[in-house]
């Protein structure tokens, strides 16, 4: 279960992946297209990116990716089952540097335990972002789930150009502006 919501009729033998917060599309069109034999879930809650990412998936005839409109916690929480997910990636998620607004960020103690019940055995939860305070909260929360995941060096994905660590939209503003980047994989430990 899981793909097969997205993917009516699809083998549920096939790999599923979810990208939180998938902006203009670019990592989806990338990455869809050179592993095909997988499914893409895309998330975005920011309606005029929704909508430009949906237009440029449809007019590249992706039939292994679906994109939604909505919160993509409340869909981790409440629709997706457990072990449903091979990998959840999370690229320049927004880093809402304000105290006040810390709790608006993806990664939380609760979003890291349901990324683990999401996750497939080995599963992985892949973290790229260029801001330094972003980082060490993940770094801070990352050191507090160690039972629940074993962290590993970030592999680069199949579709990212050369010298890119992932290849989204964002990576390639902040290359330009010359940003460093961070990044990391966190396995699921775990039957
Ligand atoms: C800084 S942008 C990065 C977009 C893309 N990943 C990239 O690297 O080009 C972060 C995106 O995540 C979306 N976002 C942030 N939190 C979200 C959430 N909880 N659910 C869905 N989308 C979210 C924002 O609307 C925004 O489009």
């Amino acid at each position: 279960m899981g793909a097969e919501l997205f993917f009516p009729g699809r083998d549920p033998a096939r790999p599923f992946e979810l990208e939180i917060g998938s902006g203009k599309g670019t990592f989806l069109v990338q990455e869809a297209a050179a592993r095909r034999d997988t499914d893409f879930l895309g998330i975005e809650y920011a309606g005029e990116f929704f909508r430009y990412a949906a237009d440029r998936l449809r007019r590249n005839g992706m039939d292994n990716v679906r994109l939604l409109y909505m919160d993509a916690m409340e869909l981790v929480r409440h629709w997706l089952p457990d072990g449903c997910l091979r990998v959840v990636h999370l690229y320049f998620s927004d880093p809402w540097p304000k105290s006040r607004h810390h709790k608006r960020r993806v990664v939380q103690m609760e979003s890291l335990r349901e990324f683990h019940r999401v996750l497939q055995p080995r599963g992985e939860l892949h973290l790229v972002t260029d801001h330094p305070e972003l980082w060490a909260w993940y770094e801070e929360h990352v050191a507090k789930v160690t039972d629940l995941f074993e962290r590993r060096a970030f592999e680069r994905p199949q579709s990212a150009g050369e010298g890119e660590v992932v290849g989204t939209n964002f990576e390639r503003k902040y290359r330009r502006e010359g940003r460093p980047f961070h990044a990391m994989t966190l396995v699921r430990r775990g039957a």
